[in-house]
């Protein structure tokens, strides 16, 4: 399977989600950060896996930055997925990144088929909560076999959905 996922981060906690979930692919995978992306990597992936820290209730500016940048039928033909990293608490005040990165990549053509995720971080500098990096490789192998989130256990539901 030709997955690229696709991060921002700021302290290197997305980072280490991103590479997580990079492992819960076989074949071939890039994780890439999202000012090393090029077309070519977009156009070779089958499936594209896009996380940001969440920063004041939305992506960073280079996710933003990125998506406003793609062509609309950029995505057409992949499946896509959206995680961020955040503050439990924090979200629920000020929102998530993940939903916002699916609403800015909905119109690129590309077809959603898991939930936006959410990964816990402690503090804004990290670290991760524990377990949290094998939650995400869990994660990346449900969206590789097909399997729909909202079937899988765990947190991965409506729940951290706006
Ligand atoms: C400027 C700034 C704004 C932030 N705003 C939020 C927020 O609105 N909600 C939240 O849950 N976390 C917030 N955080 C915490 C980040 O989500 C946290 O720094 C990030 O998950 C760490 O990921 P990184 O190491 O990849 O940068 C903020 C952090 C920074 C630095």
């Amino acid at each position: 399977m030709k997955a690229l996922v696709i991060y921002d981060s700021q302290y290197g906690n997305t980072e280490k989600i991103a590479k997580a979930i990079g492992k819960g692919f076989t074949g071939d995978v890039k994780v890439k950060k999202v000012g090393d992306v090029k077309p070519e990597d977009i156009a070779w992936a089958k499936t594209v896996i896009i996380g940001s820290p969440t920063q004041g209730g939305r992506q960073t500016a280079a996710i933003k930055a990125f998506s406003a940048g793609l062509k609309a039928d950029s995505f057409t033909g992949k499946r896509l997925a959206a995680f961020d990293t955040r503050i439990k608490g924090w979200a629920k005040i000020f929102g998530f990144a993940a939903p916002k990165i699916e609403a800015s990549f909905k119109d690129k053509g590309g077809n959603f088929t898991a939930q936006p995720q959410g990964f816990i971080v402690k503090s804004a500098k990290g670290p991760l909560v524990e377990g949290e990096e094998d939650r995400a490789t869990t994660w990346a192998k449900a969206i590789a076999a097909g399997v729909p989130t909202s079937q899988m256990q765990g947190d991965y539901s409506q729940k951290t959905r706006e």
